[in-house]
């Protein structure tokens, strides 16, 4: 059979990943297909040290390797959203498949994108745009198409589980670890889309919209990011039992769906809190499954390029399948996607840790339960650290499951009182059990 010709534009990391593992498996990946997959035309601004292109056409302009009628497959590897997407339109207009690893790209103009590829009968295939290596995309689609999921929860910052798990561990602070972080590669170009959520928000928007078959709705989703978190709550919450990790959850509920992105308590028994590093991990809950957690790398070289290629691999079966055959791009049938309500943040229902700094006098802490209970927000455990004589003291509250907006009113009443003299901190906690 003809082989599967490649265009790719891009020549970073997960580029010369994709370079190498075409390479190094190029007979098994032909014996597993049926046909070669040969990369034909490479666009990139400049060459890169020790990568052979040779064999290969090379293009300055990326936009050559978009309109080349010479391809079957477009893979954009460089990024960002505008030129991206121009990339990606005009590859698809000249009806070529599309393979991506932009999760900002698919989160925020995947819906015009998908409804553009299924007008020209081709796909675009985006596994690595979510948690690098693991096949989280597949199989939540596939594996797990049996199943109405109830609640996904993961680990989908590698950035972010680093610099938790290091300030953790080692008591190193923030600023200190994500210098580390950047050093070591792991972190985006602007770091900021990984302290602040944004890269996990992106790919917790996707993962919602093919785990309940919603479109893409990238600015619903909440998100808080890492860059707030006192090593002082890392240890209290130790001591209740709790880690603190950086989770996207997204939640089916009678109401509408939650997607949400923010340091989160779970309890040090679960095997999400036990995902160390720059790891990820997502656990999945099905209602005939029940719950199914993967981990892997979430960022790299050849654990981004194993996703690249196994799309390649997928785009290059399709190719012989009738279009309304193939696996949708978001899971369900683009025709029967539901526009639900998404959630307010302040309508989640969660246990919550509570941080308060107050003067340690006669009548605080019966004052504090008091008004959280007018508020109908009951307690699970409170903690008063001992404090030195004269200073403010630290009381730890952790609630039952409470809606959120209830909390916070509790806690509004509270920090008008004198006795309140510090910054309050709260934080979400998750239970993960079969409801979350
Ligand atoms: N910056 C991302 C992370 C890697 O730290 O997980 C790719 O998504």
């Amino acid at each position: 059979m003809k082989p599967i010709s490649v265009g790719l534009v891009g020549l970073g990391t997960v580029a010369q990943g994709t370079l190498n593992v075409l390479a190094n498996n190029r007979e098994e990946l032909a014996r597993r297909i049926g046909r070669e997959i040969q990369i034909t035309h490479i666009g990139a601004r400049s060459d890169r040290d020790g990568v052979d292109l040779s064999g290969i056409r090379v293009s300055r302009e990326l936009m050559d390797v978009a309109e080349d009628p010479e391809i079957d497959v477009f893979v954009e590897l460089i990024g960002g959203c505008d030129f991206a997407r121009e990339l990606i339109e005009v590859a698809i207009d000249s009806g070529k498949h599309v393979v991506t690893a932009n999760k900002a790209l698919v989160a925020e103009y995947g819906n015009d994108l998908f409804e553009k590829a299924q007008q020209k009968g081709v796909t675009i295939a985006f596994e690595a745009s979510v948690a690098g290596g693991i096949p989280v995309i597949k199989t939540l689609r596939e594996g797990l198409a049996a199943n109405q999921i109830s609640w996904l929860a993961g680990i989908i910052n590698g950035t972010g589980n680093f610099i938790l798990t290091e300030m953790r561990d080692k008591g190193r602070d923030f600023a200190d670890v994500l210098k580390e972080a950047q050093v070591l590669g792991y972190a985006e170009a602007d770091p900021t889309f990984d302290v602040e959520g944004i890269d996990a928000a992106h790919k917790l928007c996707i993962l919602a919209s093919i785990a309940f078959g919603i479109p893409l709705n990238f600015d619903a989703v909440y998100r808080q990011g890492i860059s707030t978190i006192d090593l002082m709550d890392l240890d209290y919450a130790e001591e209740l039992g709790y880690r603190i990790k950086h989770l996207g959850i997204a939640r089916r509920t009678a109401e509408g769906v939650e997607m949400r992105v923010h340091p989160t308590l779970i309890s040090e028994t679960q095997l999400l809190a036990n995902v160390n590093g720059v790891m990820n991990a997502i656990q999945i809950h099905g209602d005939a499954v029940g719950s199914t957690l993967l981990y892997g790398p979430g960022a790299g070289s050849l654990p981004t390029a194993s996703a690249v290629v196994a799309d390649l691999i997928d785009v290059a079966r399709a190719l012989t399948v009738d279009l309304t055959n193939r696996v949708p791009h978001l899971a369900f049938q683009p025709t029967h996607l539901d526009d639900v309500s998404i959630l307010p943040i302040i309508e989640t229902l969660c246990p919550f840790y509570v941080r308060l700094s107050v003067r340690d006098e006669v009548g605080v802490l019966a004052l504090i339960t008091r008004t959280l209970a007018d508020h109908g927000v009951s307690l699970e455990s409170v903690i008063q650290k001992d404090g030195v004589e004269g200073e403010p003291v630290a009381l730890i509250l952790l609630t039952h499951t409470v809606r959120e907006r209830d909390v916070l009113s509790a806690l509004a009443k509270i920090e008008q009182q004198i006795f309140v003299v510090g910054k309050t901190v709260v934080l979400r906690c998750e239970m993960l059990g079969d409801t979350v």
